[in-house]
């Protein structure tokens, strides 16, 4: 797969997800096999206002190459001018635009999931930002729509596809599914056919190799996202290579080898917040992830995820037994899922596709989704 000059194998993404996908995690998941690995969103306005915890996230470790930026903005201007930036410092080696966060806060200011619904605004938005991007390959990663009756997919992978954008990937949910149900692969297989000239990937419910083979067998799609799949489980990027290069060979770490790679990632966290208390907090949320499946038992459970101090860790970890085989029935689903009664938007949002304002404060408070 190329996405521009970039030539990607296996055809398999990383997908940007908040709060997890930062240095040590993509460091974690690169080693393990080829792809693309992009980092946790950024937004646009706090990027060219230089912001100072914007500027830590947008940093990469020495072995990640090449780079992947995600952005979040709604005003061509400023889009156009982090994309800028990102091109004119050398802070990236492509750029992903954000067009599907189903977050009420952003969806409620007009951003994320709910912009493509505004084709001109969406228009504008992806000509300023490869205007931007120079040699810089430009993609764009969105949802199927708002809801069953506001599907914007179609249209905002022409638009992308007529401004030079160098591929779209689809998450096949519309906001209103947020993350439950089931990805309609359908979609990703009309998406392809309605852009034959650009690379489509597909995303939404790759919980194995196996069923990124199958999203590609299916849908024609050229390259996958992958998400929630490998949220604790490093290893799936090598089982992906594998797959893709034609090998039945899986990785199934015994018990003993997931509390190395935990431990690792942990120290890492550390490295790369410089501050141990918040590290090993933030590792908390990845603990269940790594244990799933595991006869672990409450109080280990317990010890892991209160840890205060990597010793705290290392001692919980130690505890663990290390000969205990990968269990079986893994490959299902982890992380966010669920719902949503309603999608909130701006007051009269679904009135104008076509009008061009730009939203108001939509890039206030937003972080990823
Ligand atoms: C914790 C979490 C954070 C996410 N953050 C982002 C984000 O910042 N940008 C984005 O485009 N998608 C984000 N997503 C959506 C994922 O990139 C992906 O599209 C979605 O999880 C569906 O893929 P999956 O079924 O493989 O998980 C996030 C998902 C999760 C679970």
């Amino acid at each position: 797969m190329k996405i521009g000059p970039i030539g990607v194998w296996p055809p398999v993404v990383l997908a940007p997800m908040a709060g997890i996908t930062n240095a040590p995690f993509r460091v974690l998941c690169r080693e393990q096999g080829g792809g693309l690995f992009v980092c946790e969103m950024i937004t646009t306005r706090a990027l060219v206002e230089r912001n100072p915890k914007t500027l830590r996230m947008v940093r990469f470790a020495p072995s990640e190459t090449p780079r992947s930026i995600q952005l979040y903005g709604v005003d061509p201007d400023v889009v156009g001018r982090a994309v800028r930036m990102i091109a004119e410092e050398d802070l990236a080696d492509h750029v992903d635009l954000n067009f599907g966060c189903p977050v009420p806060k952003v969806t409620r200011r007009g951003g994320g999931s709910a912009l493509p619904y505004k084709r001109n605004l969406l228009r504008r938005i992806l000509r300023e930002a490869v205007a931007g991007a120079g040699s810089l390959p430009v993609t764009v990663k969105m949802r199927k729509g708002i809801d069953d009756d506001h599907l914007t997919y179609l249209d905002a992978g022409r638009i992308a596809a007529e401004e030079g954008v160098a591929a779209v990937a689809l998450h096949a949910r519309t906001a209103r599914q947020h993350y439950g149900g089931v990805a309609d692969w359908d979609a990703i297989a009309r998406l392809k056919e309605a852009v034959p000239e650009i690379p489509v990937l597909g995303n939404g419910d790759i919980w194995s190799a196996d069923d990124a083979l199958r999203m590609v067998a299916r849908t024609g799609c050229d390259g996958v996202v992958v998400g929630r799949g490998c949220l604790g489980r490093p290893w799936l990027f090598r089982d992906l290579q594998n797959a893709f290069d034609g090998s039945a060979e899986r990785v199934r770490p015994a018990l003993g080898e997931v509390a190395a790679m935990m431990l690792r990632h942990a120290e890492a966290l550390v490295e790369c917040f410089d501050a141990e208390r918040s590290a090993v907090a933030d590792f908390r949320k990845h603990v269940g992830w790594y244990l799933k499946g595991f006869a672990v038992g409450a109080e280990v459970r317990r010890e892991l995820t209160s840890a205060e101090s990597l010793d705290g860790l290392r001692e919980g970890l130690s505890r663990l037994d290390a000969g205990q085989p990968w269990p079986p029935n893994t490959d299902t689903p982890r992380g966010k899922s669920g719902e949503r009664s309603k999608v909130h938007l701006p007051d009269g949002w679904l009135d104008d596709p076509w009008d061009t304002a730009v939203p108001e404060a939509a890039e206030s408070d937003v972080s990823g989704g």
